[in-house]
């Protein structure tokens, strides 16, 4: 079917409307506290995945599973599969209801020298939930919400050594801490959790400056020398 000038005209002025009305929707979300405007889980399912979620969790009193697995036992990794996204997600899409939520990193938007590996599998956390949640959006299944966790270093002992150059713009994170904002963000919808606050700025400046540029930005904020005193988690006394 041929579209008039008039239809295309029109079909842009209302993507555009609709673009600007969920940017002021979100602005007015950001400001308001998570005690007015937050949602009520009870008897909600929240899908919590991620490698240092268990010691976020820990001292909330909620039950938690871990596994181990081995990356070069494709059979396992099948089988643990099983166990997380896809084993609640069909219950969550009938049901049209519940959250899950990504615990990716820092490191999952911008790169850090030294953790390529570590980038690599943060980045991938956070391509998951973009494309679960358009995924989600285009399916109808709006009652389903998720959230990508993306904090600087927390203190959990997996980045024992690991330095910052500006604490005070860059703080190693309390779990605790961590664990609190991330249900404010699940009772609030709220899409990408960051931590601490400048990092939005950080993510928002690297869309358009250029990439020496970021380079140069990252290594004075001490990005480059993070690891040099990283010892890594210790082994239990
Ligand atoms: C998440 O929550 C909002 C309501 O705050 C809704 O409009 C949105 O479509 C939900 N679902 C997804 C998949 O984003
Ligand atoms: C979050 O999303 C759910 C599902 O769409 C909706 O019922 C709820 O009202 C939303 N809450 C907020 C605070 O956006």
């Amino acid at each position: 079917m041929a579209h008039t000038v008039m239809e295309h005209v029109r079909d842009v002025l209302v993507m555009l409307a609709q673009v600007l009305y969920y940017w002021l929707v979100a602005i007015v979300r950001a400001i308001l506290p998570a005690s007015i405007q937050g949602k009520d889980i009870s008897g909600e399912t929240v899908l919590i995945t991620g490698a240092e979620t268990a010691s976020i969790c820990k001292g909330y009193g909620v039950s938690v599973d871990t596994y181990t697995i081995n990356l070069c036992d494709r059979e396992a990794i099948y089988k643990l599969a099983d166990k997380t996204v896809k084993a609640f997600l069909p219950d969550m899409m009938t049901r049209n209801h519940g959250h899950i939520v990504n615990i990716a990193s820092s490191a999952g938007l911008i790169g850090v020298t030294g953790l390529a590996d570590y980038c690599a599998s943060k980045f991938a956390a956070v391509g998951f939930d973009e494309s679960l949640r358009f995924e989600l959006m285009a399916q109808g299944k709006t009652g389903i919400n998720t959230t990508v966790v993306c904090p600087f270093f927390i203190n959990t002992g997996m980045f024992e050594g690991a330095k910052t150059r500006f604490p005070f713009l860059l703080p190693i994170l309390e779990p605790a801490y961590v664990a609190d904002k991330i249900v404010e963000a699940v009772l609030c919808n709220q899409t990408l959790l960051a931590l601490p606050r400048i990092l939005y700025v950080f993510f928002a400046i690297k869309g358009f400056i250029p990439s020496t540029s970021g380079y140069l930005l990252s290594k004075y904020l001490g990005a480059h020398n993070l690891m040099d005193e990283f010892k890594g988690r210790q082994k239990a006394e």
